[in-house]
């Protein structure tokens, strides 16, 4: 059944774990997903990137997630990821997602809170979640990145205060040490920032970047409060990976309708072993 961002995190502090979110960038990732979720009862965040709304197939690859996501037998909310202006999120709200990211986190904090506060009063008026983003988790275009952050990016905590006290966001992704894509080196988070933050602020706190942390990390992170883990590369890259080795195994001599269903397997696996870590539960109605 399809549900809003703060109904699928309602519960996920005072029964310490986190929701997954992955990106559904295609029909076969976005089915592995909610496949897996299925099959472990748990549940998922299905996010849409926004350079899937570039293409003329999206209006069909979101009425494909936002169909699945209501038939399915677990929680699902379908979620717009790094909305960065106005119209994408009007559009992901047109599209159905019960929850929208608005990524304003490379304006200056008061335009920042200006498009952040007039968003969720929109997304409010039609029943949908917003999360936005205060500080800057890198290694996107405008900030390629694959080791540790420049400090100036991370949250400072008395900014998120302000921030969601302004704003009335729903959720509010931090910046403490990680980086979207592939991270080269070992990750140092600063969980003392995230603990000061959460023990300020009382919405669910989203991670970015999950790709390239230690289990030991994630569970460091649930347990200073982050509710929500945005998790891609990692899954991309095990999908990817499934369909090397059957080439290679076959030395080429395959076809897709074999490879397909090898590639959704290892997204289903590679999902569950994320839900195993993030000790994600059912949700009780
Ligand atoms: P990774 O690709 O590093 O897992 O990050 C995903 C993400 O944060 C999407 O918003």
């Amino acid at each position: 059944m399809l549900v809003t961002l703060t109904e699928i995190l309602k519960e996920t502090r005072a029964k310490k774990y986190a929701v997954g979110a992955f990106n559904a960038t295609d029909y076969l990732l976005a089915e592995a997903v909610i496949k897996a979720a299925e099959e472990e009862g748990v549940p998922v965040i299905m996010m849409v990137p926004t350079p899937a709304f570039k293409v003329k197939q999206t209006p069909y690859l979101m009425q494909f997630i936002l169909d699945r996501a209501r038939k399915a037998s677990v929680p699902v909310c379908m979620h717009l990821d790094h909305g960065k202006d106005f119209d994408i999120v009007m559009q992901a709200i047109h599209y159905g997602c019960s929850s929208v990211m608005f990524d304003g986190s490379l304006l200056s904090m008061e335009e920042n809170m200006k498009q952040t506060r007039e968003i969720v009063k929109i997304a409010h008026a039609c029943g949908v979640s917003v999360e936005a983003e205060i500080g800057h988790v890198p290694g996107s275009k405008n900030t390629p990145a694959t080791g540790a952050p420049d400090e100036s990016m991370y949250t400072k905590p008395e900014d998120a205060v302000t921030f969601v006290r302004e704003t009335g966001v729903d959720a509010l992704a931090v910046s403490i040490g990680t980086v979207h894509g592939k991270f080269v080196g070992t990750p140092k988070l600063d969980f003392d920032r995230l603990k000061t933050i959460r023990d300020l602020v009382d919405v669910p706190l989203v991670l970015h970047g999950g790709s390239g942390l230690s289990d030991e990390d994630f569970r460091k992170c649930i347990e200073l409060g982050i509710s929500k883990i945005n998790f891609f590369t990692g899954l991309a890259m095990a999908v990817s990976k499934a369909a090397y080795e059957a080439m290679k195994e076959s030395e080429g001599n395959i076809m897709w309708p074999e490879i397909s269903p090898i590639a959704e397997q290892a997204g289903i696996d590679a999902t569950k072993e994320q839900f195993r870590i993030f000790n994600t539960q059912p949700l009780n109605k």
